[in-house]
């Protein structure tokens, strides 16, 4: 064969190799909503970016008529492309193909493309599609796992890894997606869980559908697995085109910067949101878009421990990763769940030089047997540790209250944030004033003969002496009480005087956070 014939070959290998699964399934993939791996590919990537590996490589297992068996690709495609000129890896399992199950070739596959954007230090998409271990490939599939979670062990903290879950993803399957940075999800096709309904009826009794068990919801609202939500899979692809333009390629970069833009003040006027009284609520989002450049916030968990939030924006063009307490929700405390969503999310900024801005209003811990008993000391103090272990530039801003151990949790300056700066409105104290005034003035209060009126002069005098910005500033824990219309400003001049920051932690092997 000459040269013309090799490649007439050569694209008929490929003809075949591109049919996936066949016509059958895939029509029984379109049926239930779903692109193929390959549309799903394409969609997310740039335009003509794409250029896929490992077309040919086949699997080599022979029980259960394996060997009679030609699996397109062994199920999964992989590849490295461009998101807005942003470098990726990627890999997509092929369901259309032996339901997109990982035999071991199927792994070797996502192992090498792993290795590659490790080597390469670009950012890992996985789009998750599968029924979980080949089960005809017994232990080689488990090995396979394996080798697939050590390796985003290794690249945490060095490459940022995305995992998309755009169909079932059972068993051991969900660990790769759980040890990555962030997890996207679609309603109604994505499904995550260790073991499904029928296990779960056989061995315990319980009934329950996919849906509420492992579906995008459950793990957006209830579980926390998932941090991004999509009602349809085009919607998925351009949260994870925003995010990336967020994000650095790897550990030793900082974010791309866009032009610098104004936020858009007329619509996010700072004094008509936040409301005098310390018991009012209002959206702390309203504040942060009207900080952030053109008024844009990327929200990460939106649905999960909504007391608090977290996303990225930009100031002055430059990634900066925002953790606000909420007011509008349960008065914006830290309790188990908002403490876990606040501390990984401060660990991926610190990882990848994005600094850090905290918006401070809490009223502290939240107080109650449920969340003594779920481990609130625990996981209370993962935001102490990943705030005190963060080294990029740390800039915090008290609106209003800041009671107790929030005070300290929300990036003080005690845990070495680089500016604290507070509103006149702020409050610092050990407690609220009614608070305080019950616990020290109990026996005067319990003695008056108007004990409400006494009450209501000591909560009074309390608020005269510690509800107020200034007994900390006396101290220097607050460098500077700024009025609202001066924070954009004292944001920008923070992050510009702290491009140059270093801080040398002391040598160790790696810490023991209170995971
Ligand atoms: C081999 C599999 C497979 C698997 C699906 N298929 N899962 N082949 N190993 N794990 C094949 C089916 O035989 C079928 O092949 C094709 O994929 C499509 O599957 P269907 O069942 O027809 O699709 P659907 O009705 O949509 O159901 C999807 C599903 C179901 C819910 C995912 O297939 C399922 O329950 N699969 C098994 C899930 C599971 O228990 N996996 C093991 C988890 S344990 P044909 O040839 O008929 O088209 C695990 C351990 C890992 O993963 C531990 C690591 C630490």
């Amino acid at each position: 064969m000459g040269l013309k014939e090799k490649s007439s070959d050569l694209r008929q290998r490929m003809r075949n190799a591109l049919k996936g699964g066949g016509e059958k399934a895939i029509q029984k993939q379109k049926a239930t909503g779903k692109l193929t791996a390959r549309e799903r590919i394409l969609a997310l990537l740039d335009p003509g970016s794409f250029h896929e590996y490992d077309l040919f490589v086949e699997h080599a297992a022979k029980d259960f008529d394996m060997d009679k068996k030609y699996l397109p690709g062994d199920g999964v495609i992989t590849g490295t492309g461009t998101i807005y000129e942003h470098p990726v890896c990627i890999y997509a399992q092929d369901f259309t193909v032996a339901g997109g199950s990982l035999g071991w070739m199927h792994a070797k596959k996502i192992t090498k493309i792993m290795d590659h954007a490790l080597k390469l230090k670009v950012p890992l998409i996985g789009i998750n599609d599968s029924g979980g271990a080949r089960i005809q490939e017994g232990v080689n599939s488990l090995a396979g796992y394996g080798e697939i979670f050590f390796r985003n062990t290794l690249a945490s903290g060095v490459i940022p890894q995305i995992s998309v879950i755009l169909g079932p993803c059972a068993g051991g399957a969900v660990y790769s997606p759980a040890l990555t940075d962030f997890v996207f999800v679609v309603d109604k096709i994505s499904k995550m869980f260790i073991t499904g309904p029928e296990v779960i009826k056989t061995v315990i009794g319980e009934e329950i559908s996919m849906e509420e068990l492992g579906g995008a919801r459950v793990h957006c609202e209830t579980t926390g697995n998932a941090h991004f939500f999509a009602e349809s899979e085009q919607q998925c692809f351009d949260q994870i085109k925003e995010l990336i333009t967020y994000i650095p390629w790897n550990n030793t970069r900082k974010a791309q910067p866009f032009p610098a833009k104004e936020p858009k003040s007329k619509t996010f006027k700072l004094e008509d949101i936040v409301p005098d009284s310390p018991k009012e609520p209002y959206d702390v989002r309203d504040v942060i878009r009207a900080l952030v450049d053109d008024s844009e916030f990327l929200e990460v968990q939106e649905l999960f421990a909504q007391n608090i939030v977290v996303g990225f924006s930009r100031l002055n063009g430059q990634t900066v990763g925002i953790v606000a307490n909420q007011p509008m929700v349960l008065a914006g405390v830290l309790d188990v769940d908002s403490s876990d969503k606040a501390a990984r999310f401060i660990r991926f900024c610190d990882a990848f030089n994005v600094p850090l801005v905290t918006l401070v209003d809490l009223p502290g811990y939240l107080p109650g047997v449920d969340q003594e008993y779920a481990g609130v000391i625990r996981h209370g103090a993962k935001v102490l540790y990943a705030y005190s272990e963060a080294t990029v530039p740390k800039i915090t801003i008290i609106l209003r209250k800041a009671y107790g151990g929030g005070y300290i949790a929300m990036c003080s300056h005690h845990l070495r944030a680089d500016f604290v700066f507070a509103w006149p409105l702020a409050e610092i104290a050990v407690m609220g004033p009614e608070g305080a005034a019950n616990i020290v003035f109990r026996k005067e209060i319990a003695a008056a003969e108007n004990p409400d009126e006494v009450r209501r002069q000591k909560v009074e005098e309390y608020k005269a002496k510690f509800a107020n910005p200034y007994v900390a500033a006396a101290y220097g824990y607050i460098d500077a009480v700024i009025e609202p219309e001066e924070t954009r400003n004292m944001l920008l001049h923070a992050l510009q005087i702290s491009e140059e920051k270093t801080v040398r932690m002391p040598e160790k092997k790696h810490g023991v956070p209170p995971f």
